[in-house]
Order: structure tokens, then sequence, then C-alpha cells
């Protein structure tokens, strides 16, 4: 293990790159029975961001006030009539039917944050209109959900949660930040029975740091539930995932061989887990991790349900779906694949000038966080040195990080402590840290899922973003292959760029 790390220069391994061979996704929805082509004209639900809560707000306003006026009524009677003993039973019964009032606007009292007020494209304000209300979720986790600052369901939301909660098996794709996390974990949390001490539901992921922010996602939105979560990967102590497990655990977010290990030992009990959620479905059915999951499906009960999300399913996927999956249910809302909020350029240059390219591009864009792609753990390690060198302040995350380390660098770059971070292929998917407006492929990658999943780390809900790719003669066929594919432009860097068209 190479005990390297440090907040600049050094370390990484290839983290393996995302999806495999390019031209496998089908952007083409005809390809799927069950796609329904959306009609933004039709759908197209205005939102106002402040609408909702701003009912709310005034509902809670005139509660006050009421209550306040009387108040005022009461004080005033009781100096009229400061004899009348009677007074005390009327203030009573008004105290009452006030503390009735406000305990029934429960949504005036949940602590939400200050709405995002950011532009943000039609990938997620082109829904139906549906409200979290009308799942009929529990009380506890609509308070979650409204305390996370989520007003209203995205596109994915929508279309997932409904089904999710009639039990049936899901194979969702949809773009890059738009809301998946929530549209599995919501039917999740709603379908857990907390008074019942088993796992009853998985989420698998690709890497640790995807393990760690999705189970931080449950806890925040079962906030006020009584779910126990658990969170379990590789590079921890086993001997503590152990005893952990001795205590409830209704909710178990972790990466594959971690929790197979933990089922083989027969530590982990899945005979009550009825729901399988697998985030990054297509990379979680690469070859390094597919042949856990099939074994890790059969220590769940038969008539377990299975979700699958993902930006991207090559066809390779067809023959887990077809295997594992009872009569699924399709969801395909990547009409197009690439995000409307972000701008594509590249930028032609020698392997030598790419440095200095990098240097051009920090001094003339406004960055707001940037994530920096590197091919191998070398390079990584490498330009992060040459970064900090040139006076930028620059993190760097590989897989061949000693965990303690990635969790430093993660928790930290996500708190906005460093500007940049370079990294390698274990950042591509899922990782969701709103503050990065550009990402920045020092090196292009070789396929058109890891393209998608790399840029899409900018540009998280619907919000702008920008991706420059540097282009070496060599990567000039990958370059056409992946912008055919992906059927969208990659143009030419020009002198200036607008910062209207990423920093809103
Ligand atoms: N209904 C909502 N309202 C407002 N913000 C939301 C809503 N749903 C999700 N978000 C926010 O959108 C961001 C992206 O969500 P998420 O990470 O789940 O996207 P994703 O579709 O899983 O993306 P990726 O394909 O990159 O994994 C998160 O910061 C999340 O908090
Ligand atoms: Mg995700």
């Amino acid at each position: 293990m190479n005990p390297r790390g440090g907040r600049y220069p050094p370390p990484g391994m290839g983290g393996g790159g995302g999806g495999r061979g390019g031209g496998n996704m089908y952007p083409n929805p005809n390809a799927n029975p069950n796609f329904q082509q959306r009609n933004p004209q039709q759908q197209y639900v205005q939102r106002n961001p402040m609408n909702h809560q701003q009912q709310h707000q005034q509902q809670h306003y005139q509660n006050q006030q009421q209550i306040t006026q009387q108040q005022q009524w009461l004080r005033r009677s009781q100096q009229l009539a400061a004899s009348d003993s009677s007074i005390d039973e009327v203030e009573k019964t008004v105290q009452s039917e006030a503390l009735d009032q406000s305990s029934q606007d429960w949504k005036a009292r949940l602590n939400i944050p200050a709405p995002d007020t950011r532009y943000r494209t039609e990938d997620v304000t082109a829904t139906k209109g549906n409200e979290f209300e009308d799942y009929f979720l529990k009380r506890e986790l609509l308070m979650g959900i409204y305390e996370k600052g989520f007003e209203r369901p995205s596109p994915i939301q929508e279309e997932s949660i409904p089904i999710a909660l009639t039990g049936s098996d899901i194979l969702a794709r949809a773009k890059n930040g738009t809301g998946k996390t929530a549209a599995f974990c919501i039917p999740a949390l709603e379908k857990i029975d907390q008074d019942v001490n088993a796992i009853q539901v998985v989420i698998l992921v690709p890497t640790r740091e995807l393990a760690l922010q999705t189970s931080q996602i449950c806890k925040e939105l079962g906030k006020h539930l009584n779910i126990e979560v658990m969170v379990t990967t590789g590079g921890t102590s086993l001997k503590d995932d152990i005893m952990r497990l001795y205590q409830p655990v209704h909710l178990l977010v972790g990466t594959p061989g971690r929790i197979l290990d933990l089922a083989r030992k027969g530590i982990c009990v899945l005979k009550d887990c009825s729901m399988l959620i697998m985030d990054e479905a297509d990379k979680l059915l690469s070859p390094e991790f597919q042949p856990s999951i099939v074994q890790l499906i059969r220590f769940l009960p038969a008539n377990r349900q299975i979700l699958m999300f993902s930006a991207t399913f090559p066809v390779t996927v067809k023959d887990f779906k077809d295997r594992f999956l009872q009569k699924p249910y399709v969801i395909n809302l990547m009409d197009e694949l690439t995000l409307k909020g972000i701008t594509q350029f590249y930028a032609f240059v020698e392997e030598r000038q790419k440095l200095h390219c990098l240097n051009t591009l920090f001094s003339k864009l406004q960055i707001n966080q940037s994530i920096i792609f590197c091919n191998s753990v070398n390079r990584v390690e490498l330009l992060a040195k040459k970064i900090t060198e040139l006076g930028y302040s620059c993190f760097y995350i590989h897989a061949k990080m000693l965990q303690d380390h990635r969790n430093r660098v993660f928790h930290d770059f996500r708190n906005g402590a460093c500007r940049n971070l370079v990294c390698t292929d274990l950042f591509t998917r899922g990782i969701d840290i709103q503050a990065v407006n550009v990402v920045i492929n020092f090196d292009f990658p070789k396929n058109s899922e890891t393209y998608l999943h790399r840029v899409g780390r900018s540009g998280r809900f619907g919000h702008l973003g920008l991706a420059v790719n540097l282009i070496t003669f060599e990567d000039r066929f990958n370059l056409y292959r992946i912008e055919q594919e992906l059927g969208t432009e990659i143009k030419q860097i020009p002198p200036h760029i607008d910062q209207a068209i990423y920093c809103q």
C-alpha cells in the first residue's frame, strides 16, 4: 500500500475508468419499449422556487397574526374585566386552539435552507408538476425532504418514486446531477419498517466516497425517522463493521466486496432485505464488480425488488437485466445525452504544452471549484505537484491513497477548503459537489461513458458549467468518436469565454 498522500502533489491509480466500450449506449429513445417521449412544451410547469415555501410562510404568518390578535384581545379583556373569573378559561381555550393550529402547520416549523436561486435548465425543471406530498409519504420523511431544500420532485424522481413504491423492479436512466439518488433513497426510506430489526434495503455503489456521500444523504432525508443507516466499504476496519452489525441496521450502503464479505461470514444477514439498489449500475456490472453482485443476490430473498440507476446503460447490461429483474419498469429520460447547462470546449495541444495551457485556463477562467481529471495515478500526483508550484491551491485524490487520507481530501474539498482537485476516474461517477463549475480533462478519456460522467461533475441539478478538454494529436479520433456517440458538439475553445455561460 502506498502511504503517500498529501494535500498537493502526488499519488493515484487509474481508478479503472467509467463504463466500458463506447458506442453501446442506446441514445435512441425508441430502442426502449417503455420510453415515453417527454414533451417539454406540455409537461413543463413553470417552477417558481419561492411559491411553495412562500405559501407556507404566508400561512404561518397568518396563524401568527391570528394568535397575536387573540392574545391582544385577551389582554384587553383582562384589563376590562379583571375581576371576571371566566377569563382564565377563555385564555386556555384560545391558547389550546392556537397550539392545535400551529402543530398542524408542520411545514411552517421546518428548518428549510435558503432557496437556491441560481438558474436551472430544463433537465430538472421540465416536470409534470408533482409535489412530494402526492406520494403519500410518511410525514417524517417529507420533513427530511423539505429540510434538505427539495421543493418538488425532479423529472427522474417523478417517474421512479411512485413506481418504486409499488414494489416493481426498475431500470432507470437519467442525466447526471438530476437527482437519481433521492429517486431511490426516498422510496427506500418510505418502505423501511423501523420497528423491524433487520436490514431491509441495501444500496450498492462502486466507490467508497460515493458510499459515504449516499449514506449521508439517506441520513439527511431520514433525519426525522428512526431508521438506522450504516455505511460499509473496503479500506476500513472489518472488526468495527462486525461490531456495528450487532446493533440494529435497517439500511446498508456500501461497496460490493465488503458487503459480500460480511454476508459470507453470516454477520450481515440479508434474508429480510427486500430491496436491492444498484447505483451506477452499469459500472457495478463491469467485470470488476459483477461476480460479487451475482453472489450477493443469492443472499437476498426470492421476492426482492431490484432498482438499477445510471446515466449510462451500455447494452451489456441487458444480460443481467434479463437474468435478475422481474418485468422491470424501464425509465429512460435521456432523449439527449449531455446536460443542457454544460458548455464543452477543446484545446488542441502537444503533451508538453498541457501545463502551460492549464495555467492559462486558471488565469482566465472564473473557477468556483474545479475537478481536473488525469488518466493515471502517477499523472495525478505529478500534476498536483506542478499546479501547487504554479501557486494555485490544489488537492488530489486517487484509489492508491490511504482511506483516511482520501476521506479527508473529499471532506475538505466538499467544504470548499481548496479550489482545485486533481483526480483519477475515482471521482468520475456520482460525486456531487454543487460548487464545481469547471471540469478539465487534462487527459482525455477513452470512452463516451467516462466522458459523460466526468463532465457531469459540474452543472449539478440543472446549473451551468464548463468542460474543457486538452486534446493531443493521439486523442483526435477519440474526440471525434465521443462527439458522435454522445450526439454533442465539443467546440474549439475561443480566446474569451463569457462568464455568463458557466457562472450563474
Ligand atoms: N428535488 C430536488 N430539488 C432540489 N435539489 C435536488 C432535488 N433532487 C436532488 N437535488 C440535488 O441535486 C444534486 C444532484 O443529485 P444527485 O447526486 O442525486 O444526481 P444524480 O442524478 O445521481 O447524478 P449522477 O449521475 O452524477 O450520479 C444534489 O446536490 C441533490 O441534493
Ligand atoms: Mg448519482
